[in-house]
């Protein structure tokens, strides 16, 4: 593998997904792999998970690491060629990132969508420069549009969970949010559900909440969340702004919030979310802390899901 951005980049789903599980049950068998090479961790946005996980997956493949926020501790970066650089920024991304390239054998990457410019958010501009100048290897920590390192946590944490001959349904749910938030974490579950032909996938949204379809693909659109969520075995929460009417709200309805009755009509639904989630806004409390749950599991396979990836990557070197 020589970079990750998407499901585009992997072998294959199972396959990753197999090596990922693989390591979960013996996190340390290659730790030679990574020795004498470095992960640089770049951040632009904040992060909790995909910050600590990845760097305990480097760890566990004898990496060292270097955390570096950008946005805090870094010169302020100029992401467009050719502009005269006499406003307020000080680095151009063509030698920050080059540089950086120097330091580390595997650079990997958080930059967040501005939600203004969907053009210039949809064309992954940020990340792309990184790519383009860094002259290494790059992961995705999350980007304008996808979240892939999240969405193969997925993955694992349904194959780990289903043992029925049958596909699961898993269902991808709108829920609502106080802040316009991106659609990269719904964009890239949808990417990787629909690339992975071991769940049967369902999406339900209010109206105007579509994704963009090269993400959404085929997969069936409900508006009406208790129909879709009938005999589900897995429920995927997430708020995501509108991507029709770029960055913005346009439905607060609280009834999309998911609480236990909302899961009534599911199989004895799995509840997941990528985390953080408001309590009592996107979930009511009565379903995280119940048994529905497992949002933490969820979170705790970060780690094999980042141990997968670099793993592959390094193998490739
Ligand atoms: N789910 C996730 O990416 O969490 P963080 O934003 O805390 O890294």
């Amino acid at each position: 593998m020589k970079q990750f951005i998407s499901v585009d980049d992997v072998p294959g789903v199972p396959q990753i997904a197999a090596t990922a599980l693989d390591y979960k049950k013996n996190p340390f068998k290659d730790k030679g792999l990574g020795e004498n090479k470095t992960l640089g961790m770049i951040f632009l946005n904040p992060s909790l998970r995909t910050r600590l996980s990845t760097q305990v997956a480097a760890r566990n493949l004898g990496m060292e690491v270097v955390v570096f926020n950008i946005d805090k501790e870094g010169w302020a970066l100029e992401m467009n060629d050719g502009v005269v650089m006499n406003g307020n920024t000080t680095e151009h991304v063509k030698e920050a990132a080059a540089v950086m390239g120097q330091y580390f054998d595997i650079l990997s990457i958080r930059t967040f969508p501005g939600l203004k410019n969907k053009e210039e958010d949809y064309t992954e501009k940020y990340m792309n420069q990184f790519i383009k100048y860094a002259g290494k290897p790059v992961v995705s920590l999350e980007s304008a549009t996808l979240h892939p390192l999240q969405s193969l946590t997925d993955v694992i944490t349904i194959r780990e969970r289903w043992t029925q001959p049958r596909k699961p349904k898993v269902v991808m749910t709108w829920a609502p949010h106080v802040k316009a938030l991106p659609q990269a974490v719904p964009n890239s579950f949808a990417q990787w559900m629909n690339a992975w032909d071991e769940v049967d996938f369902v999406i339900t949204h209010p109206e105007g909440y579509e994704l963009d379809p090269k993400f959404a693909g085929k997969a069936p659109v409900i508006h009406n969340q208790h129909e879709a969520l009938e005999g589900a075995d897995f429920v995927y929460v997430k708020n995501w702004s509108s991507y029709k009417d770029y960055g913005k709200i346009t439905c607060t309805d609280e009834s999309w919030m998911v609480t236990n009755e909302t899961l009534k009509n599911t199989n004895d639904a799995k509840v997941m979310h990528c985390l953080p989630v408001r309590r009592n806004v996107v979930i009511a409390d009565e379903v995280l802390d119940g048994p529905s749950s497992i949002v933490i599991p969820e979170a705790g396979n970060r780690v094999w899901a980042a141990q997968a990836v670099l793993s592959e990557i390094l193998k490739n070197r």
